[in-house]
């Protein structure tokens, strides 16, 4: 809206500063001339706005906004986001020590390179699967007869509002001026597994994809809890609580 008012204020400014015709035969010849000047000058001003509103408007869209992905869900439930892409929520066994880390969101029409037809002992991506692991509470992420043993969808969002976007653990709300793309659950792998994970925050409302027949080379993802360790300041943490986390964009 600034930058529409200092536009028209230079249309203004230029239409004062164009010169007096010198000589005019007669009056209206006169006024003729002034009318067509200052129609051309008021033209060229509206030009140069539109041509700046589109360009402020194509810069915004290729430029600004930060991704981020919502585990378990198939599509963004913020307003404020859109999807890229929607697919499954994949990583590697939990039985291997030198397994990757971190979850993928595996699309869902794959394309192949160059590959060869045998099976081998290579790194691998498989889908993940929730274990509800002693817990058990109806309608929650928690919920054993919903969730355990599924596997789960996931959705790679883009912010259209805001450039930044951040994964608060332990928070249902986002702190000071940043918005909420969603809340969910801290998961992650089991400690006595062999292979290392990462947190990750999984939708509250976690869509569920397959039923697994067993763990086999499966990441398998348990909620995290709180551990009142002798360090983390508890209240207000609580012990063996399990952690909320919400998604925040700006
Ligand atoms: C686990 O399930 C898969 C797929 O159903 C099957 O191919 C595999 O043999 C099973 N593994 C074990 C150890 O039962």
């Amino acid at each position: 809206m600034t930058m529409i008012s200092v536009r028209v204020f230079v249309v203004f400014m230029l239409m004062l500063e164009q010169p007096k015709p010198a000589v005019c035969k007669t009056n209206s010849a006169c006024t003729d001339k002034m009318d067509s000047m200052m129609f051309q000058v008021i033209w060229a001003g509206l030009k140069s706005l539109k041509l700046e509103t589109n360009n402020q408007n194509n810069g915004e869209k290729s430029a600004g906004g930060s991704n981020y992905i919502q585990w378990g869900r198939s599509t963004c439930t913020s307003r404020n986001s859109e999807l890229i892409y929607g697919g499954y929520t994949g990583g590697s066994s939990h039985t291997r020590e030198g397994s990757a880390v971190t979850h993928l969101c595996l699309p869902k029409e794959p394309q192949w390179g160059v590959y060869d037809a045998k099976v081998n002992n290579n790194p691998f991506v498989g889908a993940a699967v929730f274990n509800v692991y002693d817990i058990n509470i109806k309608n929650s992420l928690f919920d054993k007869s919903k969730y355990d043993m599924y596997s789960f969808p996931c959705a790679v969002c883009h912010t259209k509002i805001g450039s930044s976007t951040l994964m608060i653990p332990g928070r249902k709300d986002c702190i000071g001026d940043w918005n909420k793309e969603y809340t969910g659950y801290l998961m992650s792998g089991w400690p006595d597994h062999k292979s290392a994970t990462e947190y990750i925050c999984v939708d509250a409302d976690s869509e569920r994809l397959k039923k697994a027949s067993n763990w086999t080379d499966k990441s398998i993802l348990y909620a995290v809890a709180a551990k009142c360790n002798g360090v983390l300041p508890c209240p207000p943490y609580v012990d063996g609580r399990e952690m909320t986390c919400v998604v925040c964009s700006k």
